[in-house]
């Protein structure tokens, strides 16, 4: 990753595929050339990593992480014969090195061979990158992450930069009961990440913390792991329409395409300045919560669809080989639009086309179909950090 690229897509070495006690002569400019790995060395690695982020020294750029990839043809480095990878290190120039200077990365994907498509530890994992600023909207996070769960998904990776006290607390409440997996992502102490998506207006070094780094790190930690992979935001939901919980939807979808690897998900934007009027879901007992109600929010805009219109996306991670945001860059398989009326996203943020009247919103109560289990849920996360009913 060079430093002064102003914020456009390629950021990271990402390691995708790069095997062990192999030593490796690469710079990532010369990406498609690379020359055959070396050997393992005689003594197992010195220094190993346990950052996350590892400069590699005398350059501009990062390692994050090692991953197998046994599914790319023109492969950017072989394993030699008689070598078990654990571990792989970057070497910048050709010639002797030193071993005890290098720093060695983890693969953190274990070898599969096939036999082992069928049984996945996690059928929906949910990929959030990247948490930063002292963001504390913990009545959204908690009822975003108990949606989650009523719907099927089994864990949340969360990217975490910083985040606001509240939040923390029950982020690592959730970390210690297993739902949510949080990976340090220091990114701040290395480079000067830009806070908003447009470079000519936010500046700094690298693009939204280098989000398109930490998503594609998800999908290859998640490879092996789970059948399904989100990609989307902390205050987005994908929500089936049609079905209980995203495995049914999921049958539905991969029955009428079977060869789809990527479903898009239409955002739907749902503007936190309208209430629902009666105040049925504004309970008393979220009252000292920081953060949005998303239960109050149920009036949405129709997207304009002759502008550009994101989505986000449930992918097959074993079909993914690099993903940008709102759309993947390069997969096998095919990329299908999920149509809105049998899944869409539901946004509760800042409203898009903030001239519309509620009148002018679809009522859209769709959050409320799971409110007997999602409220009791909410209250139990947030009662076992100590937030519930504090006012
Ligand atoms: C690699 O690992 C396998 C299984 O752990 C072992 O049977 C084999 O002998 C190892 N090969 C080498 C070269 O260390
Ligand atoms: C990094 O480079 C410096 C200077 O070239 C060297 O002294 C140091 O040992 C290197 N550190 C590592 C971890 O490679
Ligand atoms: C994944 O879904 C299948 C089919 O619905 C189910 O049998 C299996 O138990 C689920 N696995 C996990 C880890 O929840
Ligand atoms: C998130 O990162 C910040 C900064 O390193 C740390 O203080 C905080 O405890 C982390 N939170 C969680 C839940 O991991």
């Amino acid at each position: 990753m060079d430093k002064p690229m102003k914020s456009r897509g390629k950021f990271f070495v990402i390691l995708p595929l790069i095997f062990i006690c192999c030593i490796i002569v690469w710079t990532p400019k010369t990406y498609r050339s690379i020359p055959t790995p070396r050997g393992p060395p005689k003594a197992c690695p010195y220094h190993i990593s346990e950052q996350t982020i590892t400069p590699l020294n005398n350059t501009k750029h990062f390692q994050v992480s090692a991953y197998m990839d046994q599914r790319v043809k023109d492969v950017m480095c072989r394993i030699p014969t008689n070598c078990n990878a654990t571990h792989v290190t970057l070497q910048t120039q050709p010639g002797r090195m030193t071993q005890s200077d290098q720093i060695w990365l983890p693969i953190r994907n274990k070898k599969t061979n096939g036999k082992e498509e069928e049984k996945f530890q996690f059928n929906f994992t949910v990929c959030i990158s990247n948490l930063f600023g002292d963001y504390n909207n913990v009545l959204q996070f908690a009822q975003t992450l108990e949606m989650y769960r009523l719907l099927g998904v089994d864990r949340v990776v969360i990217y975490n930069t910083s985040c606001g006290p509240d939040l923390d607390r029950l982020l690592q409440s959730y970390s210690q009961e297993g739902f949510v997996e949080m990976v340090p992502w220091p990114i701040n102490k290395h480079m000067n990440p830009s806070r908003g998506w447009l470079f000519s207006e936010h500046g700094g070094d690298l693009h939204y913390f280098g989000q398109l780094t930490t998503l594609n790190e998800c999908i290859y930690r998640s490879m092996t792991q789970s059948r399904y992979v989100l990609l989307n935001d902390i205050d987005e939901i994908i929500m089936p329409y049609q079905h209980n919980n995203l495995m049914s939807l999921m049958n539905v979808l991969q029955q009428q395409t079977p060869n789809a690897a990527v479903f898009l998900i239409e955002n739907h934007i749902f503007p936190k300045i309208h209430f629902e009027p009666s105040g049925k879901f504004h309970l008393p007992q979220w009252n000292g919560v920081p953060g949005i109600n998303i239960l109050e929010h149920i009036y949405r805009e129709e997207p304009n669809r002759n502008i550009y219109h994101p989505y986000k996306m449930i992918v097959q991670p074993r079909l993914v080989e690099q993903t940008s945001v709102h759309e993947s860059l390069k997969n096998f398989g095919q990329r299908y639009k999920v149509p809105p009326d049998v899944c869409r996203m539901i946004h509760v943020r800042v409203a898009l086309q903030g001239g519309l009247t509620r009148e002018q919103l679809h009522v859209d109560k769709r959050l409320w179909d799971f409110h007997e289990k999602l409220i009791p849920s909410v209250d139990k996360a947030l009662k076992r950090v100590g937030l519930l009913g504090k006012s």
